[in-house]
This record gives C-alpha cells, structure tokens and sequence, in this order.
C-alpha cells in the first residue's frame, strides 16, 4: 500500500492509497461522514460510507475527535469541487489515538490564550499555512544566493562583542567570562566574504528589545549577505533581486496557503517591479511636508531615525518596498562607511515595506584600518574585542558591503500577517518564553 502526502494526490486518481494525519474537522450523520484529514502537506475530505467499510470502522470513525491521529486507506477521486481537488473514498482506517476534547476550537480566543497553546495554535489552517510561506521565504532565499554563486557560511551565536549598540545585548554567563548572544552575524560574514568573496549568513538573531510592538521579537531569524567588491548599488540590486523571486516563487508554488491566509494574490503581483530608491534626505522632506499638510501625525524631524509612524507613511505613498539610501551617520552603525560626497551621510540603505516596516538594513562597509579604528574608539566600543574585525582591513582590505533581512518581518509583509510573533513558530518577545 503506498503511503502518500495530501499535497500530491491529484496523481494518484483512481488509485487505493494511505493517508495519514489527524482529524481536522468532520461532519455527516448516518451512514455517510466526511472526515478532514490533515496530514501538514494539505486537508483531504475523506468520504467514508457506512456500507464501504467495516462495522467497526464505521464506529471508530464516528468516535472520532479533533485531532485525533490516524491512518485512512481509499480510493482517490479527483473532483474539482473538493477541497484540494480531490476525495479520498475510504476502503478502512486505523486510529492511532482518540485525541482528548482539543483546547483549541473553531470559536475565537485571545492571542494571551493563543500563544499559551502556541504548540497546538500550530494546526490551525491559518498557521500552518503561515509555516509553509515562511519555509518557502527561506528555501527562495537559498535558492537565489545559490544561483547567484553565494556560498552559506555559518557564523556563532556567542560572541564577544556587540554588532548592533550596545543596548539591546543578551549577556550570558561563558565559564569563568562573560558572552553575548550574537546581534547580527555581520562582522563574521565580513571575514567570510574575504575568504570566498559573495557568501551568507542566516541564523538566529538575539536583541534584548525591550518594546513590544508588533514588529519586535527577541529571538529572530536574520539573513545576511556580504559581498566582497561590491558598491551600495550591488547590494541594492541583491536584496531587490533576491524579494522578487522570493514573491514569484510564493506566486507559483503557496497558492492554496495565500487563500488560507486571505491574500490576494494580486497584491503580491504588484510588488513584482522595480523598487523606488530614494535618499534619506528627499524622505525626510516627504515626511515633513506631510507633518504640514495633515496627511500624518509624527515626531519626526530631519536626523532623526525612522520611526514606526515614519515607515508606515513611506510604505502607504509606494504602496511597494522602498529603499531609502544615505543616512545621517549618527543613527547607523559605527562600520557603515561614509558618503565621500558628504560625509555627514553613512552608505547605508534601509528596505521599507507597506505594513511590515524596515524589514532589511544593509550598507557598503568602512574599509580604512585608521578610520574603522577611530570608529570604534568614538563609539566607546571596547577595541579589544574588535582586534580580529580590525584585521580584515589590514590584509587585503576591500570594498565590500551586505545587508541583513529580518525573516519573520519579511514574512508578516508577504502574508499581511500583521504581528511578527505569528511568523516564527515559538516567538520570544519581552513578555513571553513559554511555551
Ligand atoms: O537593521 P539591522 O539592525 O541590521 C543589522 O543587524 C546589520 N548588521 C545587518 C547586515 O548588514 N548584515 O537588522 C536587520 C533586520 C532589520 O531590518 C529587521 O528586519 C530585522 O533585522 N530586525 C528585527 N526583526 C524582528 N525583531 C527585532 N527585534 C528586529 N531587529 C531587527
Ligand atoms: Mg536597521
């Protein structure tokens, strides 16, 4: 008997298969139920008729709850009005455990209860289909840095030394020493790039953000990308190249989870063009002539970071992703190297979205040994702990730039799932590290 996976049933028409998962949903009386087997891949309706099965199949099947898990062997019917496009007619079934009343039901519960049962929220239509966009985001993501001709470079999570301010630092006890749980895998991706010239780094991110909007998490995912040689325009160029095929692979391949989660599909489609790219100062001029005309509220005032307020304007105007490009250097990092036509500006490029807000930063790297080291001494960053980054430019030091992208923003964007916490499978937030 061939085992086989919802999502591929449709090449199996006429054939006796097994299906395995759990029960979903069900309904009928009689002598006639529709079971709805999930098995992670998609939801079959298995049609199970009194008279084609087993008495003591036909019982089991009625004592069936939500979730309980199982085996289901039928034939399958392609039928388009099927959820799927096909039914399974079930010949037998093995119940592998009647599943006690689930706590999560078709009703509504607050996100506090949700979250709590974050473990079983997970089979609900909505998330599980949220997982699958978000495994396709990465699986893109790997995809095009791999045709690109980018290798994966794994860099540590514990570190010695800050990348990202010192203030949102996880501390953690190292031994007899202290560690840090690494802020962004940059500088290694840095030293990387400098041993195969175009890499990535994408793993777990920590800062200990203390606010707790929708768009914080203090656990997350980051991708990030260095390229040896490259200019702000080249690492513009990846990350615009790199979301379009990322939202043309959706397109193509997660129709059925864009309308478990109510996206229009038509809405990703536009998104597939050329980004605008504007400089930081000509967004800045927007947003204060939108302050006086009314169109927004916001303390913004030219040299100041973006704030969420700030972002969400940009992205309603574009109605697409943004990239803002030369900020004053006071509110970006102390390695971003400086515009040489005006050196009061970093090269540094923020990604804009409608909704989700900045979801990549980026920026060409300081390259000079004196200046990165003066650098480092005006941001009180202990030079210590930076020798080994400092040595990068002292052989063979080149341009190079990179940027780095929040995974689960770029996810809550793509899906319009408005708060992060749902785009990563076991959020930590400030309030929350259960389950
Ligand atoms: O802009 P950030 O801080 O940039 C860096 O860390 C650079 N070192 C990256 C690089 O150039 N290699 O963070 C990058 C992205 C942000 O644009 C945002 O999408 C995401 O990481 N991010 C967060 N996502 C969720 N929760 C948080 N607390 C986040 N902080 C940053
Ligand atoms: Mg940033």
């Amino acid at each position: 008997m061939q085992n086989v996976r919802i999502q591929d049933l449709s090449h199996h028409d006429g054939e006796v298969v097994r299906l395995r998962g759990w029960l979903y949903n069900s309904r009928g009386k009689g002598k006639l139920l529709f079971l709805l087997l999930r098995d992670g891949s998609g939801i079959c309706q298995c049609v199970t008729l009194k008279a084609n099965v087993s008495e003591e199949d036909f019982l089991a099947a009625k004592g069936l709850t939500q979730e309980s898990s199982m085996e289901v062997v039928g034939t399958v019917k392609l039928d388009e009005r099927a959820p799927g496009g096909a039914e399974l007619q079930v010949q037998s079934l093995h119940v592998h455990q009647v599943a006690e009343p689930f706590p999560i039901r078709k009703k509504e519960h607050g996100p506090g209860f949700l979250m709590d049962h974050r473990h079983l929220w997970l089979r609900s239509k909505r998330q599980m289909a949220l997982l699958r966009v978000r495994h396709r985001v990465i699986s893109s993501f790997r995809e095009y840095l791999d045709q690109q001709g980018f290798f994966c470079v794994d860099s540590p999570i514990f570190t010695p030394n800050a990348c990202e301010g010192t203030s949102t630092l996880f501390e953690t006890d190292y031994f007899d020493g202290k560690a840090y749980l690494t802020q962004s895998g940059q500088l290694y991706g840095e030293a990387s790039a400098m041993a195969l010239g175009k890499i990535y780094v994408f793993g777990p991110t920590f800062r200990a953000e203390k606010s707790k909007t929708r768009r914080h998490l203090t656990e997350f995912w980051m991708l990030e990308p260095e390229i040896a040689f490259a200019d702000l325009t080249e690492v513009c160029d990846l990350a615009e190249g790199m979301l379009r095929y990322t939202i043309e692979q959706i397109l193509e391949r997660n129709q059925q989870d864009l309308a478990d989660l109510d996206r229009d599909p038509e809405v990703l489609k536009g998104w597939n063009r050329d980004f605008p790219r504007l400089k930081y100062d000509d967004a800045a001029a927007m947003l204060m002539k939108w302050q006086a005309d009314g169109s927004y509220e916001s303390d913004f005032k030219p040299g100041d970071d973006l704030g969420a307020p700030d972002e969400t304007m940009l992205g309603e105007h574009y109605g697409c992703p943004v990239m803002v490009t030369h900020w004053p250097h006071e509110v970006k990092a102390f390695y971003m190297k400086r515009d040489e036509e005006d050196p009061s500006k970093a090269l540094g490029v923020d990604i804009i979205a409608p909704t989700a807000g900045e979801i990549v930063g980026g920026a060409v790297r300081e390259e000079s040994y004196e200046v990165l080291k003066a650098r480092i001494e005006e941001h009180e960053l202990p030079l210590e702990a930076f020798q080994w980054y400092l040595d990068l430019r002292r052989y063979g030091t080149v341009p190079h730039g990179g940027f780095g992208l929040g995974l689960e923003r770029t996810v809550s964007w793509l899906t319009g799932v408005e708060h992060v916490r749902e785009c990563i499978p076991f959020p930590r937030t400030l309030q929350r590290i259960y389950p």
